[in-house]
């Protein structure tokens, strides 16, 4: 699996976030080498990235992504033929613009450790309710020929056991053919009676052709079964402003 750098930017457009959605505590579920974290933290937006391979590599992650992906260059031209190209021009841009996001994210990751959580789906290491808002880009759905519907549905309830308000995904599609997902209907009633509805909405990115859509569970009304949150990396790493901002004695 590749790890990739995404921007904010990209992110943005991925999941359709408005400047609103931006004042909730945000967590790019795995974010990899993306630089949404790091420029949230410049914009002053509360976001933490949590991804498995934080635990084996960190501030090196960004400069092996850079050398993976130019060394990957032939594969990627051939994987992404006749992709739209909404976003790059052509596979060199994605490779400057991946490049120059693994810099940043190296940057940010030695800076301010704290906001880079090492842990894997679907058991990630907070407590229920951490973040208000969770976003996760190509892993789920994305990879669906590799991972199993077992772990989807497990790794869905995860990320909705996590976020008080809402998880979205991108993309729908399984990287590669051109189809949605096949388990996604099934996986999106079994949310539902589960007390988590979900909505598909379309979003001004692409990457595979007319792979443009998200989906978003609802999980105000959800209250996840109590699990207890295991080991050291358990801990909350960052204080959680929301519940600060409730009245003592309340
Ligand atoms: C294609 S990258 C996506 C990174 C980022 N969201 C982006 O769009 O640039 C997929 C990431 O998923 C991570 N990953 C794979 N399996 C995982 C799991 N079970 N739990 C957490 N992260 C995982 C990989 O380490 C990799 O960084």
């Amino acid at each position: 699996m590749l790890v990739s750098a995404r921007s904010f930017e990209e992110y943005r457009a991925m999941f359709a976030l408005t400047d609103r959605d931006l004042e909730q505590r945000v967590l790019d579920c795995p974010g990899g080498a993306a630089s949404f974290v790091a420029e949230a933290g410049r914009r002053g937006i509360d976001a933490v990235a949590v991804d498995r391979q934080y635990a084996h590599h960190r501030e090196e992650l960004g400069l092996l992504v850079e050398r993976e992906t130019v060394f990957k260059r032939e594969l990627l031209v051939r994987e992404t033929a006749g992709h739209p190209w909404s976003w790059y021009t052509d596979v060199d841009d994605m490779i400057r613009q991946w490049t120059a996001n693994a810099r940043d994210f190296r940057a940010d990751i030695t800076a301010r450790p704290e906001r880079y959580v090492a842990g894997s789906l679907p058991e990630l290491p907070f407590a229920d309710d951490s973040f208000d808002l969770v976003l996760s880009s190509h892993l789920i759905f994305s990879y669906g020929n590799r991972l199993d519907e077992e772990f989807h549905r497990a790794a869905l309830l995860d990320l909705a056991r996590v976020a008080r308000r809402e998880v979205r995904l991108f993309p729908l599609m399984v990287y590669d053919t051109g189809a949605r997902y096949p388990g996604l209907e099934r996986l999106r009633e079994e949310l539902a009676g589960l007390g988590i509805p979900s909505r598909v909405e379309r979003v001004r990115y692409e990457f595979q052709p007319g792979d443009n859509e998200m989906l978003v569970l609802s999980c105000a009304d959800h209250r996840a079964p109590a699990r207890a949150v295991r080991g050291a990396a358990a801990e909350d790493r960052v204080r959680w402003r929301h519940r600060e901002a409730v009245p003592a004695g309340s």
